[in-house]
């Protein structure tokens, strides 16, 4: 069969990767892809955005599935017109994409349904935002309503920030018009983890356990960014905390959207927080994690387009997921001053290097193809994902691995999976 894949970062080089591994896949397409992906999926020039040339392409080229991977086009609706024009699609529609583009609506579902999740209120104007603020408790959190790439939470730790924080999302507009409403939610302490569930409206599957490294620099200091790195297994993810949030998490949510006339198909993402009261949401996205899909699909046994389809055709009951026994750890590779300014054009050497490795990948996110040789183009540059029989062995693999790519401004942490060390 002919697949699309719609998207050009890591996340998708992951997926595209995967779907190359089934068996049913004779011809991988990608929207807009990057220099990695286009060594296994012929690429198209075509925006994540632009829903009539993406549907026009699928038609023309035939293709009988496409997997809608990035949060804008999937809350924007182009789910919504693969449907209208009948093609099959992999990704929630826009009505229930919300429960990732809007964070009022996401909070105001976990309230009504008895979600665990942090205490918060939502403001439309920033002098309520500011009286409320006056008299909470600090640190507080403060979140842009709309999508932010990732980068519209503030956590606020005295009346000063919190007040400069309302004024940056909701006055200045750091982030346009997702800033119009914000959330402003209690301060939460305890591990986080990611867990990537498949749904198919009322079958709700999760996958194995991941934990993203979100801030620019060692120690978690630093800037939010998109994700520096990330493990799976997490080892605070324990069997317990699993039956309580298959239960009342993951079984929850896709029971309320669907109670509110949204059934949610596709891959449902919940932010975690294991706090000292039991897990609670941080946040739900709509897709896979990016990079947390670069630890997770290798870690998978299944055949994704037999669960993508199984999600689809309603049937993800029958379907088994299984993943190896072993852990991965990914360690971006980024452009120096991500996420902030930074230069890109530089030739990267090295890549030939997995080519016959088996257990080291190396997922391409911001590389283009410039006369003939791969060079960088964004801030997340590269994902390099090794496995090993623990989380110690992966870790020591895929820092291992990160010796074998070089390019000028080359960043990384160097403390991705620190945390394991807690646990041996
Ligand atoms: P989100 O995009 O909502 O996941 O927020 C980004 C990051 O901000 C999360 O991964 C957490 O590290 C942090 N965060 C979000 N909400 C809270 C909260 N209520 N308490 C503490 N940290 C939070
Ligand atoms: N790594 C976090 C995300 O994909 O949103």
């Amino acid at each position: 069969m002919k697949v699309l894949i719609v998207g050009g970062g890591g996340r998708e080089h992951a997926i595209a990767w995967k779907c190359k591994e089934s068996k049913r896949v004779t011809k991988l397409y990608a929207a807009p892809g990057n220099a990695g992906i286009s060594e296994i999926a012929e690429c198209v020039d075509i925006s994540v955005m632009d829903a009539p040339k993406l549907v026009a392409f699928a038609k023309e080229n035939e293709i009988d599935l496409t997997i809608i991977a990035p949060d804008d086009p999937l809350v924007a609706g182009v789910a919504d017109e693969f449907a209208k024009a009948g093609l099959r699609a992999f990704g929630p529609v826009k009505n229930a994409a919300i429960i990732e583009g809007s964070k009022a609506f996401s909070k105001d579902l976990m309230k009504k349904y008895n979600i665990p999740s942090a205490a918060y209120e939502t403001f439309d104007n920033a002098d309520d935002a500011i009286a409320y603020l006056e008299t909470a408790k600090m640190p507080i959190v403060l979140k842009a309503d709309g999508l932010a790439l990732g980068k519209g939470v503030l956590i606020c730790n005295n009346l000063e920030e919190a007040k400069e924080g309302v004024k940056t999302l909701m006055l200045d507009k750091q982030f346009g018009t997702a800033g119009d409403r914000i959330v402003i939610e209690e301060f939460m302490t305890g591990r986080e983890v990611s867990v990537l569930c498949f749904c198919d409206g009322e079958t709700i599957k999760p996958m194995a356990s991941a934990q993203d490294h979100k801030r620019a620099k060692d120690n978690d200091q630093g800037l939010n960014t998109g994700g520096m790195g990330t493990f799976s297994p997490s080892p605070f993810y324990t069997d317990e905390v699993d039956e309580f949030c298959k239960k009342y998490v993951y079984q929850a949510t896709i029971d309320a959207m669907k109670a509110e006339g949204r059934p949610f198909k596709g891959i449902l993402f919940c932010g975690l927080m294991l706090t000292e009261d039991g897990p609670k949401v941080l946040e739900y996205n709509a897709r896979f994690g990016d990079p947390e899909a670069q630890v997770v699909l290798p870690r998978m046994k299944n055949d994704l387009i037999d669960v993508i389809d199984a999600c689809i055709d309603g049937t993800l009951s029958d379907v088994e997921l299984e993943f190896e026994d072993k852990a991965a750890v990914c360690v971006i590779l980024a452009s120096n001053g991500y996420p902030e300014a930074y230069e890109k054009g530089f030739p990267i050497d090295g890549l030939d290097t997995f080519k016959d490795k088996d257990g080291y990948y190396c997922f391409h996110a911001g590389t283009k193809m410039s006369d003939g040789k791969v060079v960088t183009n964004g801030g997340r540059v590269l994902g390099i994902t090794a496995k090993g029989d623990d989380l110690v062995k992966a870790r020591a693999n895929a820092y291992e691995a990160t010796k074998w790519v070089s390019f000028e401004n080359k960043y990384m942490r160097n403390d991705i999976g620190k945390a394991i060390d807690e646990t041996n």
